[in-house]
């Protein structure tokens, strides 16, 4: 269908005073007298374009209900004081595509987002879904970008998978079988199905994208991982997108010196290409959002050891739910707290107790922390995790070995530690929370088109 869209209606002046034709649905409409006016949506810009109709005598103008899908042709593009720019059409040229009936659930303004979320198949027509998923889509192409641009090789590592990443025993399992009592043992079962071991769908696609920066350097992957994780939160997703880049001939600090770059180059990009869309977050969703991230780009991230960061938290005073001390996993409130209260900026959080982290971090010379690596940002708590990696294969198989861990389903990563092991590390960034970070949403739910969550998919 041949038409313009409405964002290059705005855009390009030089279609003032020519003719042309434009799609979209109706936002709002308002009949008077000689002339009716619609509001029209193509969803290519978060602007409505105002479509004048000239009704010129003729009184029996249908003006289309609030939803309604037109296409609106030959209609002239005129200057308009107060919109920019706006159409100028007869009635005759408006041909209805489909109609929208009185049950139509987004008749009016103002909805909230939990009423939305009960519509996941329309709330794409509003404007604050219009917004998050432009943002999303042009933080998605700047990542790309960042990481092109930096010699890294975009690698897709599989989704199903015999291993698990984390070993936090959050995997979905991958099967085609189900279980009966004619197998002998839970071994039986998985042998006689589909692999003839047990599958299930990857945490993480770091195990894979570290064979991969072995062979090409610098890579990342950009994909789905899954989460079979209990935990009904406003940050937790079953399903959700991760970026993973893996750097060989890379130390710890060189992982953290990436990801502040990187960060800092998609946000400034995103503050210059989605300026509407960050006001409208702005005005709606969080007062001094851009100035806030404007702050953040242009200043140092924080950084802070694990165990300094138990000290901040023991001496603040504050009354936290979950109790602080040395070698205890820091909650979303003590993230928080550290980000928004003590740094008020994205701070870096270093060197872990080895107890709580990954089996391949790598083991820090006083034998109780790993080069490990957290992001934490104000309203949010931990966007990225990493590390530096355990690069000695006796020091990686003693560990493994101590977390009974199956040493026969990860040959392939072990055998990169024999055949010219070098220093590397890498990250996850969750790519839902970076748009909730930069965008103010408070509700990953609400940042992902359709969420699957706990007890909840459709
Ligand atoms: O901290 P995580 O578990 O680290 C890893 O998976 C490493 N293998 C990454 C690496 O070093 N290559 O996950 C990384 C990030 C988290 O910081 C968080 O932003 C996001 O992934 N994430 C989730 N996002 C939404 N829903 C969930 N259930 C998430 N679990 C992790
Ligand atoms: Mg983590």
């Amino acid at each position: 269908m041949k038409h313009t869209d409405i964002r290059e209606v705005f855009e390009n002046k030089e279609l003032i005073g020519q003719n042309i034709t434009v799609c979209g649905w109706v936002r709002t409409s308002r009949n008077s007298k000689s002339v009716a006016f619609i509001e029209l949506n193509d969803g290519t810009t978060l602007k409505n374009l105002q479509i004048v109709i000239d009704k010129d005598g003729a009184s029996e103008v249908n003006i289309p209900r609030v939803g309604t899908s037109l296409r609106i042709a030959d209609g002239k593009v005129v200057a308009s004081d107060k919109n920019g720019v706006e159409i100028c059409v007869e009635p005759q040229k408006i041909e209805v595509l489909g109609e929208c009936p009185t049950d139509y659930p987004l008749q009016k303004k103002g909805h909230t987002l939990e009423f939305l979320r009960t519509m996941p198949h329309l709330r794409g027509r509003t404007n604050t879904f219009n917004a998050v998923f432009r943002v999303r889509s042009v933080l998605a192409e700047s990542i790309h970008t960042y990481f092109q641009n930096h010699n890294y090789v975009y690698v897709n590592t599989p989704l199903i998978t015999g291993s698990d990443c984390e070993g936090a025993g959050e995997m979905f399992q991958v099967t085609t079988l189900g279980y009966n009592n004619d197998f002998k043992s839970e071994e039986d079962y998985c042998a006689n199905d589909f692999f003839g071991r047990k599958a299930g769908l990857s945490v993480s696609g770091q195990l894979e994208g570290e064979m991969a920066a072995m062979a090409f350097g610098k890579i990342y992957t950009f994909g789905p991982s899954f989460r079979a994780e209990n935990s009904n939160t406003p940050k937790h997703l079953a399903e959700f997108w991760h970026v993973e880049p893996e750097i060989a001939f890379a130390e710890l600090p060189d992982v953290i010196a990436i990801a502040e770059d990187m960060l800092k180059f998609v946000i400034r990009r995103l503050l210059d290409t989605c300026p509407n869309e960050m006001q409208f977050f702005d005005a709606r969703f969080e007062k001094g959002l851009i100035a806030r991230l404007e702050e953040l780009i242009s200043h140092d991230f924080g950084i802070v050891t694990y165990t300094e960061a138990i000290k901040l938290l023991q001496e603040s005073g504050e009354d936290f739910v979950y109790p602080v001390e040395w070698g205890c996993d820091l909650q979303t409130e003590h993230e928080r707290y550290i980000a928004e209260k003590v740094f008020k900026k994205a701070v870096f959080v270093t060197d872990y107790p080895k107890e709580i982290k990954s089996f391949y971090m790598k083991q820090n010379p006083d034998g109780k922390t790993v080069a490990a690596v957290d992001l934490l940002v104000p309203g949010v708590g931990e966007i990225i995790g990493g590390s530096e990696r355990e690069a000695d294969y006796d020091k990686l198989i003693a560990e493994m070995k101590k977390r009974n861990m199956n040493l026969d389903l990860y040959t392939d990563y072990t055998d990169l530690r024999k055949f010219g092991s070098v220093p590397h590390g890498g990250f996850g960034l969750g790519f839902e929370r970076l748009i909730m970070y930069v965008t103010g949403m408070q509700n990953i739910r609400d940042v992902t088109l359709f969420p699957r969550t706990v007890g909840s998919i459709r």
